[in-house]
């Protein structure tokens, strides 16, 4: 009921007083610390059922279902996932399934139970500008694509790492998490230049088959908050991402795809620029769109049978889970940003404190734009070794690792 969940009760709640869905039952373990949200949700008068455990919930009321919404900590969704999908439920999973390739297979071969796929919530696959443009690029209006970077820049107050027991961590109780601004808030953005260089049909996403990386950290926590990655595609496009969560003002992130006639740039919930080599500029403004309602709306027509697929599968998760990986392996260990460089701002107005480094801009666009890695500019870490997906074995030991050599926190 709370985080990301609290969300989705919102966005079910605003449907189903539209007539499009009903909401049998929920529950949480702490379902108690949510009595208020539960009177403004009017679970009583909806007639919903609260339980403290999903599996006495699915128990329960599993005939009265067809969907199970999994928007719980990221460690928890294959369990979930798999017991859904036993009863023969899918699931609107949130964003990401796992960050575990081994585990994404399982619970691959896990969905094949249920009687519909379920639907991985990357928010912004359906958004209705995104999808017109590739259809363009499929058609070969803007030329080869050669190239595609991510910058990312979201500033997150030291109080983010403390909100729950997994923010930042890369394992429990030996279980890989990796929550990173690469595997939870910017893995939206990842998975979104993925499908724009995935070129073999519109729902179709970019596999890696090189990867570097550089992972850092700033903030006293197990995991990195800071990426550089850089990956060759199987098709042989080149793709950098620069994603950090140790800056402070406001948050940036823009997507663009190089192609031989024309940049895109495309940033969430701004205004998208087609620049054509020979001068014209095409800009879109985007119309408001309300990613969770429309995600649900969307998985209903497929799940009614109006739509042949849901935006995207278990299985098309498969190349941002194996990049998230392989840049842990690439990088081998998480290098601290040189303390030097690291300065703590406080936001009077929030009452927060953030790390920001010195730089960081800087180093995107260096990085971005001409390939220039940070470590060998003046951040101080040896060069990530190129990972392939055959490298993939070495996944559960390079986590085991990173995480006995995390810093005393
Ligand atoms: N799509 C988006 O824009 C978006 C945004 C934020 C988070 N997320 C995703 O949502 C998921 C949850 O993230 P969060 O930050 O809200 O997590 P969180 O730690 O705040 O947990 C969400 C809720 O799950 C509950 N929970 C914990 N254990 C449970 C259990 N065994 N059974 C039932 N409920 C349980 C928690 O009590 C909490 O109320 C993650 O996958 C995250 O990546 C997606």
């Amino acid at each position: 009921m709370g985080g990301f969940a609290g969300s989705h009760h919102h966005a079910i709640a605003r449907l189903e007083e539209r007539g499009h869905a009903r909401l049998v039952c929920t529950c949480d373990p702490r379902e108690a610390a949510f009595g208020v949200e539960q009177q403004t949700w009017r679970l009583p008068a909806r007639g919903v059922r609260v339980f403290r455990d999903y599996r006495a919930m699915l128990d329960t009321c599993h005939r009265e279902l067809d969907l199970v919404v999994v928007p719980t900590p990221i460690q928890l969704h294959a369990e979930m996932h798999a017991a859904a999908t036993a009863l023969g439920l899918p699931t609107y999973l949130e964003k990401p399934p796992t960050l575990d390739y081994a585990e994404l297979e399982q619970m691959i071969r896990h969905d094949a139970r249920a009687a519909k796929s379920s639907l991985v919530g990357f928010n912004f696959i359906i958004e209705k500008p995104r999808l017109a443009l590739k259809e363009r690029l499929l058609a070969g209006e803007f030329g080869a694509v050669r190239g595609a970077t991510l910058s990312a820049l979201w500033p997150r107050p030291t109080s983010y790492f403390a909100r729950n027991n997994w923010a930042g961590r890369l394992l429990i109780d030996d279980r890989a998490v990796l929550d990173s601004c690469m595997g939870n808030a910017m893995a939206h953005f990842v998975h979104n230049l993925l499908f724009w260089v995935g070129t073999k049909e519109l729902f179709s996403w970019a596999q890696p088959a090189a990867v570097r990386a550089e992972l850092y950290r700033a903030h006293a926590i197990e995991g990195a908050d800071t990426f550089f990655v850089e990956a060759d595609t199987t098709a042989g496009v080149t793709m950098r991402f620069a994603l950090t969560h140790a800056c402070s003002g406001p948050s940036t992130h823009l997507e663009m795809v190089l192609c031989d006639k024309a940049v895109i740039r495309y940033a969430v919930g701004h205004a998208t620029e087609v620049r054509w080599s020979d001068g014209r500029v095409e800009k879109s403004v985007p119309a408001p769109f309300d990613g969770l309602v429309e995600n649900h709306l969307d998985y209903q027509r497929y799940l009614c049978g109006a739509s042949p697929r849901p935006a995207t599968t278990l299985a098309d998760s498969r190349p941002f889970v194996v990049l998230n990986d392989l840049a842990h392996i690439s990088s081998r260990t998480i290098a601290p940003v040189p303390p030097a460089l690291v300065r703590s701002v406080r936001d009077e107005k929030e009452q927060k404190e953030y790390l920001d480094v010195a730089g960081m801009v800087a180093a995107h666009e260096n990085f971005l734009v001409k390939g220039l890695w940070p470590g060998a500019r003046g951040w101080e870490r040896a060069a990530g070794e190129v990972a392939t997906p055959t490298e993939l074995t070495r996944f559960h030991d390079t986590v085991r690792a990173m995480a006995a050599a995390r810093p005393r926190l």
